[in-house]
């Protein structure tokens, strides 16, 4: 019988967990999900840096981190304004808006990579689909079509040529592991900058703050990853209990203390700096546009584990 799952919530214990070496990111028997073995995702998922921690991690954790970083605000400012633009001319409906903010940390890694232009209105629907495939609670039917959007991103990005791909696989070494990093970029980067896009709006809304306040209060109080997971590659002991090999353990985010929205240790997030500029070029964008404030009104969070979403909606008239 597989063990309860270890919650840790202070802020010591999270430190402990997110540095911890008997932690994993993957359960030991199940490196990769059962629904993705003998398919197109299994290779995919296997070489992504978010679900490795082997031997290998560090080497290729520096090598996206330098790809990232070797970018200036300036060009991640420019891209992301000129894509909000191309996505969003005017803001006129709820729904709009919601599907310009996942849209936009899509569109503007798109375009850094260099994925054809036709294909981004549909790169955004299989971005989508393979994130519900990847993040943890995926049903049978989510799983399936994650494959065949793995399979698509696949495709295109064998075909990318911009810069961001190009500095990925120089400095990768291997073009398959920049591959499926490339694709692994749009799943960590499309949640949390869409959460946090959604959330600021919607605190901007409530207190008269600036876009910078806004970000920073959010990811201080309510960061758009809440929750992470690890698990016990062998026995060990966490906050001094024991845990079994295999047994999960869930991780908030957010603890009284601190803080940890982009993570801590060795699986910290590396797109912190694109995530700020991209969300922050998104608001002015919108702020531009004299969006109207009746758009935020009524929203749902995104049905999800681990990130908080507000995907707007309009009502229907009573
Ligand atoms: C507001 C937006 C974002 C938030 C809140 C966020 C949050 C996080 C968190 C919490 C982790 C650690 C997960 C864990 O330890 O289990 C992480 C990892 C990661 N993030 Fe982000 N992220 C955001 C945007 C981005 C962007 C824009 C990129 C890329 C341009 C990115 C790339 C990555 C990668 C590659 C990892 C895996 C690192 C590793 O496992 O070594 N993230 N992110």
């Amino acid at each position: 019988m597989m063990a309860c799952p270890f919650s840790a919530a202070t802020q010591q214990v999270v430190r402990e967990a997110l540095a911890h070496r008997d932690l994993g990111m993957r359960p030991p028997h199940e490196p990769v999900p059962a629904a993705l073995l003998a398919t197109p995702a299994q290779p995919l998922f296997a070489a992504l840096v978010r679900m490795r921690d082997d031997a290998g991690h560090g080497e290729l954790k520096a090598a996206i981190s330098a790809a990232l970083a070797s970018f200036s605000d300036n060009e991640l400012c420019q891209a992301t304004h000129r894509v909000a633009q191309q996505l969003a001319p005017d803001m006129l409906t709820a729904e709009q808006l919601t599907r310009f903010n996942y849209a936009l940390p899509i569109g503007v890694l798109a375009d850094m990579l260099g994925v054809a232009y036709q294909e981004r209105t549909v790169l955004v629907d299989n971005v989508l689909d393979f994130v519900r495939c990847i993040a943890p609670g995926g049903s049978e039917q989510q799983m399936a079509r994650g494959v065949i959007a793995a399979g698509k991103l696949h495709e295109w990005m064998q075909a990318a040529d911009g810069p961001l791909f190009i500095r990925l696989c120089q400095r990768i070494g291997d073009r398959s592991v920049a591959i499926a990093n490339a694709i692994g970029l749009f799943f960590q980067a499309c949640e949390g900058t869409a959460g946090l896009l959604g959330q600021t709006l919607l605190l901007m809304q409530k207190q008269d703050v600036t876009v910078e306040y806004g970000l920073s209060s959010v990811l201080q109080e309510t960061p758009p990853i809440h929750t992470t997971r690890r698990f016990a590659l062998r026995d060990t002991r966490l906050d001094g209990e024991p845990l079994v090999a295999g047994q999960t353990v869930l991780i908030a985010l957010k603890t009284e203390g601190e803080s940890f929205a982009f993570g801590y240790g060795s699986h910290q997030c590396p797109g912190s700096a694109w995530a700020h500029l991209i969300a922050l070029g998104g608001i002015r964008h919108l702020l531009a546009l004299n969006m109207e404030s009746k758009l935020l009104t009524h929203f749902r969070w995104r049905v999800s584990q681990n990130a908080h979403v507000p995907e707007f909606f309009t009502a229907e008239e009573q």
